[in-house]
């Protein structure tokens, strides 16, 4: 949101609308007014959230043009290509993706590095005792919560792949969920094990639409790490944990812990 210029009173706002637009059939995300037996509920939904950002992101974009700033809403309303000023509908698209991408991803995951130290038994107090193991616990939290279930590609060639036939315009769905879990890649798949040899996992994709906010995201959740870990004593589940409902970005909705922190 800072590095997009958004007003920190707009902060609630986004944050809104990204729980929408990722879970729209959760009951505590989803757009008021619909009705989630609708057969056409996931049009509307997406529709009625699209509409709510493009509303809020016209408004940046004209105020960004007339009076551009030191942010990358400037830069987004500004941008040209060939000497052209890009498509409104191109500039929605980066406004959208970047607002969106980085709220629930990176708070899924850390609830899922929060899941990992209350329930594998002896992990706390191994990366207290060595913080350089905070990346290890990051790349297994991306890797065991996979946050994005699933992106779509449009194959470009026929081509066949492992035994199965694709055609030109065929749509994909990558399941980086899945892929995540593979058990020819990841012994004991579902295991949170930050020993893992060299996880390459896909939690951020893969190919030219990689995450471009994979650094930023990475380095919130060290930063988070180090300064948390010192202060924690211990950690265990208090209840039920619950996800959130949805097939596109979930995680924990709610995760109840009972912790204690070291003396001041
Ligand atoms: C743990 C945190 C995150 C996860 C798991 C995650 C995951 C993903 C995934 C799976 C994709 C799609 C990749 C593909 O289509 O191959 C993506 C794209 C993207 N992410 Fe993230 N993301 C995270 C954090 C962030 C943050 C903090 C930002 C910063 C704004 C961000 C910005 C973006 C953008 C702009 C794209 C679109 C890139 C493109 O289409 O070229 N992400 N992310």
């Amino acid at each position: 949101m800072e590095i997009l210029g958004i007003p920190a009173e707009d902060y609630p706002f986004m944050l809104r609308l990204t729980q929408q637009i990722f879970a729209p059939a959760d009951p505590d995300a989803m757009p008021e007014g619909l009705d989630l037996n609708d057969p056409a509920f996931q049009a509307k939904a997406t529709a009625a959230t699209t509409e709510a950002l493009s509303g809020y992101f016209s408004k940046v974009s004209a105020d960004r043009r007339a009076n551009p700033r030191d942010d990358l809403s400037s830069v987004i309303a500004n941008a040209e290509i060939d000497g052209q000023r890009i498509s409104d509908m191109d500039a929605m698209g980066y406004y959208i993706t970047v607002a969106t991408a980085g709220h629930d991803t990176t708070s899924n995951t850390t609830g899922a590095i929060m899941y990992g130290l209350a329930t594998v038994p002896g992990l706390l107090e191994r990366v207290k005792a060595d913080l350089s193991l905070i990346p290890a616990l990051v790349e297994e939290a991306l890797r065991w919560s996979s946050p994005a279930k699933h992106f779509m590609r449009s194959v470009t060639t026929d081509m066949e792949f492992q035994g199965r036939h694709f055609k030109a315009g065929d749509w994909v769905m990558i399941c980086h969920a899945s892929g995540n879990q593979d058990e020819s890649r990841f012994p004991d798949p579902l295991s949170f094990n930050i020993d893992r040899p060299k996880s390459e996992h896909l939690a951020f994709g893969y190919g030219a639409h990689m995450c471009l906010g994979q650094h930023l995201g990475r380095q919130e959740m060290r930063i988070l790490l180090e300064h948390l870990l010192p202060a924690l004593k211990s950690v265990e589940l208090a209840g039920q944990p619950e996800m959130m409902q949805s097939r596109f970005v979930t995680g924990f909705k709610h995760l109840p812990i009972r912790f204690e922190m070291e003396a001041a």
